[in-house]
């Protein structure tokens, strides 16, 4: 027989739970799990029921047999509408479909290796501006090195002088969007309160920005071999359709976005781990020793870098970038035997998925060795899912992974840190995991390596 409401804590009101939810996301989330199981029923956002999804079977139902019966939340659409407007991350239907064949091809395993030298000279000339006992925040150094390679791979375009403006302003537009997402009765974009003028800035600027590059493109009209010219020339195969400039704009403004945020938190991570567990550091060590010898690594050495995918893949299972994936039914389901009415909203968080002590032994433990070879076969499916699934999964996966792996090994054959006290280290979830204070380091200098750009 069909129920109606499944297990959850007391919801009370019009908006019940969502401060609960607002000051203590991962704990909430984390706590829904352990009391009421795999399905729980946690919060209310005016007529909106919201339910959360702890179950590896129901995630894989949603994000990949039934796709079609939900869609992105319409908070996260409008909270990033002006940033990112009708990109793929945001897009629906038959329009995302289109647009995610174009986009697609960019990230076909020939093009994404021929941007690995890009990613390893980047990572080595931030190495050599490290000073021995230096004292750095990696959180901004990954920040600022993945802008830059996302800058050259897409747009071939040197980012380094405008990171720091252009981060903050990321920053300013994720920190807003997550308020927005997570508080329903915030006034409206356009009442000029001191955070929405900060915002409409920051927004004018990365718009400067990314259209400027798109003009100077356009007029030069050459194959530059990059993301920008894959997307200025993507035709669609039955139609023929290019994209116009608002398109393009739109989806060179999401890949900017969610192409390096992730993968600087996903690094900052591991960096913090590895401080942390001097065994798999030397592990890692002597594997890039044994291995590289001394040189600089190449897309051809990954295969041979087992150990360091592993604590990559680790690091994304201890801190998922995105933490966080929600949905809105578009139809009624039927989950765990509970109706899901149409309009609801689903919580699927990798956050709380990583952890879960049913599919991971010693859940809390940095333990790379789990994602040794045949690490597929024992983990059941999404339980573990960084990246999403099914048709919306992510479009950088296959890059992201080979810059994470990249800079992790480059990074580390130039030095080693020591974690500093202070300022302490604390998860900031907001539209992505980050490290709120970030990651305060110790440098100290290993032997620079030979580096053939
Ligand atoms: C460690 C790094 C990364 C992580 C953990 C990550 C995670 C994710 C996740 C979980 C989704 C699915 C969201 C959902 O279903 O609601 C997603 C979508 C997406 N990601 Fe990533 N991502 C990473 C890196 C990248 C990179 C490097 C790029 C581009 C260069 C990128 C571009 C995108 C885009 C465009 C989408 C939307 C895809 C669609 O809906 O068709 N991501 N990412």
């Amino acid at each position: 027989m069909v129920q109606q409401i499944p297990p959850g804590p007391p919801v009370k009101g019009l908006f019940g739970n969502i401060r609960a939810f607002q000051q203590q996301q991962i704990e909430f989330l984390t706590a829904n799990r352990d009391q009421y199981g795999d399905l729980a029923y946690i919060a209310r956002i005016g007529n909106r029921r919201v339910y959360q999804l702890n179950h590896p079977d129901d995630i894989q139902m949603v994000l990949v047999k039934h796709p079609d019966q939900v869609e992105k939340t319409p908070a996260l659409k409008r909270a990033t509408r002006k940033a990112i407007g009708s990109g793929l991350l945001t897009s629906e239907g038959e329009f995302h479909k289109r647009q995610r064949k174009l986009v697609q091809p960019a990230f076909h395993a020939r093009r994404i290796a021929s941007y690995a030298d890009v990613m390893v000279a980047y990572a080595g000339q931030l190495a050599d501006t490290w000073q021995q006992g230096e004292q750095r925040n990696l959180a901004h150094d990954m920040m600022e090195l993945t802008m830059r390679i996302v800058g050259k791979t897409l747009f071939d375009r040197e980012v380094s002088s405008e990171a720091d403006v252009i981060g903050s302003a990321i920053t300013v537009g994720l920190e807003a969007t997550m308020h927005r997402l997570t508080h329903p009765l915030v006034l409206p974009e356009w009442v000029p309160t001191p955070t929405n003028r900060l915002r409409q800035q920051s927004a004018r600027l990365l718009d400067e920005t990314i259209n400027e590059i798109i003009q100077s493109r356009r007029q030069a009209g050459e194959d530059k071999g990059d993301l920008l010219s894959m997307l200025l020339m993507a035709a669609d195969e039955d139609d023929g359709g290019q994209m116009n400039n608002k398109q393009v704009r739109d989806e060179a403004m999401t890949l900017f976005i969610a192409g390096h945020e992730t993968t600087a938190n996903a690094l900052s991570w591991a960096f913090y781990l590895l401080a942390q567990h001097p065994a798999v550091e030397a592990k890692l060590r002597e594997e890039i020793e044994r291995v590289l010898g001394g040189r600089a690594p190449a897309f051809a050495d990954l295969p041979n870098l087992t150990y360091a995918e592993q604590v990559v893949r680790e690091a994304m299972r201890l801190y998922p970038p995105a933490w966080i994936i929600t949905r809105l039914t578009t139809a009624e389901m039927e989950i765990r035997g509970y109706r899901i009415p149409k309009g609801s909203m689903l919580v699927l968080s990798p956050y709380v998925m990583h952890h879960h002590p049913r599919y991971w032994d010693e859940p809390e433990a940095f333990k790379p060795e789990r994602f040794a070879a045949g690490w597929e076969e024992r983990v059941p499916k999404y339980a573990y899912f960084p990246f999403g699934g099914g048709p919306r999964i992510c479009v950088g996966n296959q890059f992201a992974l080979m810059e994470a792996h990249l800079l992790l090994v480059r990074l580390m054959q130039r030095a080693h840190f020591d974690l500093l006290p202070q300022p302490a280290v604390e998860m900031q979830p907001l539209v992505t995991l980050r490290p709120r204070n970030g990651i305060p380091v110790r440098v100290s200098l290993r032997e620079r390596v030979a580096q053939p750009v």
